[in-house]
């Protein structure tokens, strides 16, 4: 055998000793649902390290006072549905004795919503808490929904034209749909060294860990599922160009008359 065979032989070798294990454990982590449950578990824990600072920006409380203005405007109480809830961060926003229903499919928020419920939303009365997807609201009946709310959850879907008709589907006729979202802004240019860095270095983690693809840019089709929508972009600071920019929306169900 020559020098070179000898050495080829050696690394194969080692490629079998050690790679080949690599390989065996990824498939079995990935097929046994281990990523997927630390995944859960990261985008909850980041979540609820994340949420309170920049929920207590006086520009972030100003934005959403402005999304929910009209849920106050309900004659009774509202039914209120949020989904992909988080860790119930908007429930300060919400009038006294709505009655309120949560759809978020990560169980590792189960306990700090029920938690922010019991302190925060002490004015509500939780009715159920779903652990659905938006995309199919098994629990919920066919208008049910007063109002239906999703703030930075509609850069976690791949197929949102089947979300906005879901939300139709619940929503009372009269009922309303607000969605906060934030998007890849107006001046974002692939030219800044920032924009490079966030683009395809921060956003493809944040994409791994919340699913998050702020690529989006939803006006067109909320306007096709909901003709009558109150929208405005909104900038807040943010340092993350991706966060900067957001899309508030507040959608009319019509009644068959209007
Ligand atoms: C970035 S967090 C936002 C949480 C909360 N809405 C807030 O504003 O703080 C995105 C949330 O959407 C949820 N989510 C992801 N995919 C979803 C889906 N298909 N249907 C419903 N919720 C989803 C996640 O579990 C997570 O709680």
């Amino acid at each position: 055998m020559s020098e070179v065979d000898a050495h080829l032989g050696c690394h194969l070798q080692c490629l079998a000793t050690y790679l080949v294990p690599v390989i065996v454990l990824f498939v079995v982590l990935k097929f046994t649902g281990v990523f997927r449950s630390l995944r859960l578990k990261a985008q909850s824990f980041a979540m609820q390290k994340l949420a309170p600072a920049s929920d207590a920006l006086p520009a972030v409380k100003n934005a959403k006072k402005a999304l929910f203005k009209t849920l106050h405007d309900f004659k009774t109480p509202p039914v209120i549905l949020e989904v992909g809830a988080g860790e119930c961060r908007n429930v300060e926003y919400y009038p006294d004795n709505s009655s309120y229903i949560v759809v978020e499919p990560n169980k590792n928020f189960d306990q700090p919503l029920r938690k922010r419920v019991a302190e925060a939303g002490a004015h509500l009365k939780l009715e159920a808490v779903y652990t659905d997807y938006a995309e199919k609201l098994e629990h919920v009946e066919s208008e049910s929904i007063d109002a239906y709310v999703m703030t930075h959850v509609m850069c976690c879907f791949k197929d949102i034209e089947v979300v906005l008709k879901e939300a139709r589907r619940v929503l009372k006729p009269g009922g309303r749909l607000y969605i906060f979202h934030h998007f890849v802004g107006p001046n974002a240019s692939i030219r800044t060294p920032r924009f490079f860095l966030e683009h395809y270095i921060i956003m493809p983690i944040l994409t791994g860990i919340m699913e998050c693809n702020p690529d989006m840019y939803i006006e067109a089709a909320i306007r096709r599922h909901f003709p009558k929508t109150d929208l405005q972009i909104v900038e807040l600071p943010f340092n993350m160009i991706s966060l900067r920019y957001h899309l508030i929306s507040d959608s009319l169900k019509e009644r068959i008359s209007e």
